[in-house]
């Protein structure tokens, strides 16, 4: 028994005790351990990995079974980390009973512990029920990726006031719809820092934000954007805490022209026959 480990109800505590959550994407093992072992508390296994692991410009074409592969290589990674699988376009929406077979997949065969699904009011009845048969769920409002159409983009949501989709009394009542379904921690997306305080201030349970300003109880990022790991485009929320696309070009850079120079592999890379 790992007593590290962080558990649905340690994010209760950290809110409770104003100790911030550290959230990050994870799509594989190599990166889940490393951030694991670095003391993320969350790794979640976005269906953001549409856009930066497939390279697609939305995340509308992930798969249930994409995201289980996905999850079960940051499940092998982890020992720590509390995870959270997302759940795709459509696999939540349709019907109550779709979204329980779908969201107990996540943590029947890909070893999460929670789920995540985007929206608010609309889908609360939803969350109940999956809550009811004791799987835990993380909700996601706001610049909610999956709305990219009806948002015209993504776009910054809660700026303007009334009750309609996106709107600020609206994120209001989706927060709270939320925690009365039962949702255990809910992720503010793209909404201006005063709305996300003030959501922060009135929730029972734990904000996550991303691109939603310092008052959250906790923070999230695309793990490619903390790292520096997109080719260009670098959202005004993110900070790059390294450059790996630059330096994994330039690593690449050097090993081609060791090669095409000789200089690769040295003698102390060669095997040798064996003395007689
Ligand atoms: O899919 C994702 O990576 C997400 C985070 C940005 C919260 O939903």
């Amino acid at each position: 028994m790992n007593k590290d480990k962080v558990r649905i109800t340690d994010l209760a505590t950290m809110k409770a005790e104003g100790r911030p959550i550290a959230m990050l994407t994870a799509y594989d093992f190599p990166f889940a351990r490393i951030f694991d072992q670095a003391g993320i508390d969350v790794l979640l296994v976005g269906d953001s990995l549409g856009m930066v692991v497939q390279g697609a410009d939305s995340t509308l074409a992930v798969t249930v079974d994409e995201v289980l592969y996905h999850t079960r290589m940051v499940a092998r990674a982890r020992r720590r980390a509390l995870l959270v699988a997302d759940m795709p376009f459509l696999s939540y929406q349709v019907s109550a009973e779709n979204a329980v077979l779908n969201a107990g997949r996540m943590l029947k065969e890909g070893g999460a512990e929670a789920v995540k699904l985007e929206g608010g009011i609309l889908i609360a009845d939803t969350v109940h029920k999956l809550v009811g048969f004791d799987i835990p769920v993380m909700g996601h409002i706001g610049l909610t990726p999956q709305s990219i159409h009806r948002m015209g983009g993504h776009r910054v949501q809660g700026r303007r006031a009334g009750h309609g989709p996106g709107c600020r009394e609206r994120l209001l009542e989706d927060a709270a719809a939320l925690e009365a379904a039962g949702a255990f921690a809910i992720v503010l997306e793209g909404i201006p820092a005063e709305l996300a305080g003030e959501i922060t201030a009135r929730s029972g349970v734990p904000t996550i934000g991303i691109g939603a300003g310092p008052s959250c109880d906790g923070q999230v990022l695309v793990m490619h954007d903390m790292l520096g790991l997109s080719e260009s485009f670098m959202p005004r929320f993110a900070k790059p805490y390294a450059r790996l696309w630059h330096d994994a070009g330039a690593a690449t850079a050097a090993y081609v022209r060791e090669v095409r120079e000789r200089a690769f592999p040295a003698p102390e890379h060669c095997y040798r026959m064996r003395e007689a």
